[in-house]
């Protein structure tokens, strides 16, 4: 199983706190926002990790990272040229995966505790994480029907499901072909969403409801209750790491 954190994009959601640096280089408490995520990989016993980066400031996360001594894992960088989408940001890594199969996470999502499901074999080519939410219109939302997803949807105005999926994913290599059909959507973006949705269509899709504390620390807001969350369990070493 390769990692593959997803560092690109625009951040313009934080306004002046990503002027002149990327949104996962901004600490959370303690630590910049990128520790998290290769905190969750490393977590799952993957060692092999590709970071996504805009190009603007790959020098830093090179300085930051390094070869991924200091972490116990290799880190290889890899360049998304614009910001056109978490799908297009996957598809840097086509190479770098070649025929193993991938967990990616976002760069901003921050998960307390281990996920031990992210270690379990896939049964299908597409694996999503859901986790029940107060403000399903911010994410991704899956309908679960007796156990099966029916439907998902990328923030929806009026959700009639609370259950959002975190940017966590785990795919099997068909992964690169699929993003390859994918059309850009309305923001000129391609989406993630409608990378899982082919899944869907095509029954080919699983997913895990987790319990763990998670935050998308993409907005102002968010950031500050990650502080707020981290600060916390530092305190009483709950998830120290
Ligand atoms: O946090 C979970 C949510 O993340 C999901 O529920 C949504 O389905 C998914 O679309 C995504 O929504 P966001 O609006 O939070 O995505 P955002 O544009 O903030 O991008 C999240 C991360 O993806 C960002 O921290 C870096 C990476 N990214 C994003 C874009 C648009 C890239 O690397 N390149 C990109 O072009």
């Amino acid at each position: 199983m390769k990692g593959i954190i997803l560092a690109g994009g625009t951040g313009t959601r934080l306004k002046d706190l990503t002027k002149v640096t990327n949104k996962h280089l901004l600490p959370v408490y303690d630590k910049p926002m990128i520790y998290f995520p290769i905190n969750t990989l490393k977590c799952a016993d993957i060692d092999s990790i590709l970071v996504v980066t805009d190009k603007r400031r790959t020098t830093d996360f090179l300085l930051l990272l390094g070869s991924g001594s200091d972490f116990g894992v290799r880190f290889t960088y890899a360049l998304q040229e614009s910001a056109k989408g978490i799908a297009d940001a996957l598809s840097k890594a086509k190479d770098f995966v070649n025929n193993d199969d991938v967990t990616v996470i976002l760069g901003d999502n921050i998960i307390f505790g281990d996920i031990k499901e992210l270690k379990e074999p896939l049964n299908k080519s597409c694996r999503i994480f859901l986790k029940k939410v107060e403000d399903p219109e911010r994410f991704g939302i899956a309908y679960v029907k007796n156990g099966i997803i029916t439907k998902i949807v990328e923030k929806p105005k009026q959700p009639k499901s609370n259950l959002a999926i975190i940017g966590l994913y785990q795919y099997k290599s068909n992964v690169f072909d699929i993003i390859n059909n994918v059309k850009p959507s309305k923001r000129n973006e391609l989406e993630i969403t409608d990378v899982n949705k082919y899944f869907l269509d095509n029954d080919d899709i699983e997913y895990k409801i987790i319990d763990n504390d998670w935050i998308d620390a993409g907005t102002i807001e968010s950031l500050f209750k990650a502080n707020e969350m981290e600060r916390k369990f530092k305190a009483t070493d709950k998830y120290s790491y």
